[in-house]
């Protein structure tokens, strides 16, 4: 007897759902962005997975909110002069051939080798807008990426790393480390990430089941604090935006997320309240 293979095979497979989404945003009217390149790298697989989450699926405006704002944090960032993005997690992300940045800028791409072997294949004859280099590695190997964290450091002057939809698959003490771990070098000079609250973190366990071993859910960042978790581990948030807000804004949501979008928003503890937050970081 044979085993049918898992939809999701690994974490990485979870980048392609991210290009599905973005790919569908691509061909709407009132896209927020477009990204052409999104369809190839999504690819069957891609709209199979999202076909088997129909929870993701009904709410695809949280995925395309979130690109949306991390854009415009990169864009408010690179305007005020950051030399080097560092995107750490990127996945099938295309942003230095979709975005308009400058050509001296230096973007570098940190992901799982079978990820980024697999996105160069499909995007060979493509050419991004700036400097573009990949680095194969696992985020997880603490010495490894501190080495890796302090070559790039010296590289450039001011620079931005982001995670996005990256640290929710790991767990408090390893967001504590790899938090601590980018306040190290004196050049990361800003930081955005996406976060969940208790409440959503609960939800989506429940709702996307991604469980890659032993009926454990991947998903597990989602600390009381909020963004002040940062605070100890040498990162100030500057300014935190809520997709549910966003969303609303731009008429995106069902008619029962459009009643929740009316509550005021904090960005502090949320205790069981469903909130995410695209949070930009600062050194203090
Ligand atoms: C949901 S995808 C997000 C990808 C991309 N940032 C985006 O928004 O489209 C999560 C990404 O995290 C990467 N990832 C997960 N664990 C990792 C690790 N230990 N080291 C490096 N990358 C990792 C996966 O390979 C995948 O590309």
């Amino acid at each position: 007897m044979t085993q049918a293979e898992p939809l999701i095979r690994n974490i990485s497979d979870t980048a392609l759902l991210a290009a599905v989404y973005r790919a569908r945003e691509t061909v709407r009217h009132d896209a927020l962005f477009r990204d052409p390149l999104a369809r190839r790298l999504a690819g069957t697989r891609g709209e199979q997975i999202a076909k088997s989450m129909p929870f993701s699926d009904r709410n695809t405006w949280a995925w395309v909110v979130r690109t949306y704002l991390f854009d415009q944090f990169i864009e408010e960032q690179c305007r005020q002069g950051v030399d080097m993005v560092v995107n750490l997690a990127a996945g099938l992300d295309t942003r230095p051939y979709r975005m308009s940045l400058p050509a001296t800028l230096r973007w570098i791409e940190v992901d799982l080798p079978g990820i980024l072997s697999y996105k160069e294949e499909i995007l060979a004859d493509e050419k991004p807008v700036c400097t573009l280099e990949r680095v194969r590695l696992d985020l997880s190997d603490v010495s490894a990426r501190r080495e890796v964290f302090a070559q790039l450091g010296n590289r450039a002057a001011k620079i931005l790393i982001f995670t996005e939809g990256f640290i929710i698959y790991f767990n408090a003490d390893q967001v504590r480390v790899l938090a601590e771990d980018l306040a190290a070098p004196a050049t990361f000079q800003r930081w955005i990430l996406d976060m969940a609250s208790p409440g959503l973190l609960k939800l989506l366990q429940k709702n996307m089941n991604i469980s890659l071993s032993e009926g454990v859910s991947s998903l597990q960042f989602g600390p009381e604090e909020g963004p002040e978790f940062f605070v100890p581990c040498g990162w100030q948030p500057v300014d935190v935006r809520t997709p549910l807000k966003t969303a609303a804004r731009f008429k995106r949501l069902s008619f029962g997320m459009r009643l929740l979008s009316l509550l005021p928003v904090s960005n502090g503890r949320q205790g069981s309240r469903p909130w995410s937050g695209v949070c930009l970081l600062a050194k203090p």
